[in-house]
């Protein structure tokens, strides 16, 4: 029996754009093949709840892409939160994404077709593309500078026909988990140990200046896991993961943080890896 595809959920949560980006080239790809699209931004308030019903009610001959940026190598943590709550056994065919900013995709890719998987979901595609480093966005040459470029672009759009002519064709259409494993198992393991939350003491601390703070909470609006209480100033929550975007939007430039020190730490490892090719599709 095929499977063609009538509906789609993109799921998706994206700090700074660029995961939003490729969302949006998926969905229009979607409904330019006459696909009913259902795009969902986890980053807003009730949206997991309410998109995880939908996806509970109406999955017979529907598809689901979920996307992710990487952060130190890994999927994040509102991504795998709601791969975990997801249905089990639907068999539905399922392709994640993700977005790297030219360090290492490292196994975010992996890890999520690895919880897919364990749904038993069917996993027909993956894409990793190369996007802006967002932590270096006050920088002129940042990595992944002006990706997703219009290449970028067009490999999603083959990526989507691929995946809705395979499922209208042949009975499965799956793809082997291991292909999303491109790391050898001793840098594996190493990313594995590093996880968001470790590596937390590492990042740039943020400091308000209360003189400059309005409490306008805008900060607070940017916030894709709503991480920010006010006290009456910004408070950073355990829930952060620390996308920086409180310090991108603050419209006084009250939240300061220091990147300096991590460019270099960013770039080397950027060196380390020299992770080829940049974007990539897997049909
Ligand atoms: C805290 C943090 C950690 C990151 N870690 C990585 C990483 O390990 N490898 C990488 O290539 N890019 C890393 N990035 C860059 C993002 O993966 C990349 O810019 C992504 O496209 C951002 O997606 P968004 O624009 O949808 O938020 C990191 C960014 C942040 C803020």
């Amino acid at each position: 029996m095929t499977e063609k595809i009538q509906k789609a959920f993109v799921v998706y949560c994206s700090p700074a754009g660029s995961t939003r980006h490729v969302s949006h080239i998926i969905a229009r790809k979607l409904q330019e093949m006459k696909i009913e699209v259902i795009e969902c931004d986890l980053s807003k308030k009730f949206s997991e709840t309410s998109i995880i019903t939908k996806i509970n009610r109406g999955n017979s001959n529907a598809c689901l892409f979920v996307g992710s940026p990487v952060y130190v190598s890994h999927a994040i943590p509102p991504i795998m939160n709601f791969i975990a709550r997801l249905p089990k056994n639907s068999q539905m065919p399922v392709v994640p994404f993700v977005t790297w900013g030219g360090v290492t995709s490292g196994i975010a890719l992996y890890e999520m077709g690895k919880a897919l998987v364990e749904k038993k979901m069917n996993l027909v595609g993956g894409a990793r593309i190369l996007s802006r480093h967002s932590m270096m966005w006050q920088m002129e040459n940042p990595l992944g500078k002006n990706h997703p470029d219009e290449t970028d672009d067009q490999m999603i759009q083959k990526m989507i026909t691929g995946v809705v002519n395979k499922l209208s064709t042949r009975s499965n259409g799956s793809i082997d988990l291991s292909t999303l494993a491109y790391y050898p198992s001793n840098i594996v393991a190493e990313m594995e140990k590093m996880t968001l939350k470790k590596a937390k003491s590492l990042m740039p601390k943020r400091k308000v200046d209360e003189d400059a703070c309005t409490e306008c909470k805008e900060c607070s609006t940017a916030c894709p896991t709503d991480a920010i209480s006010f006290t009456p100033y910004p408070e950073f929550e355990k829930n952060c993961i620390f996308c920086f975007n409180c310090v991108r939007v603050c419209p006084e430039d009250a939240i300061k943080a220091d990147f300096s020190k991590v460019e270099k730490q960013i770039r080397d490892r950027a060196n380390r890896f020299k992770e080829t090719p940049p974007s990539q599709i897997f049909i």
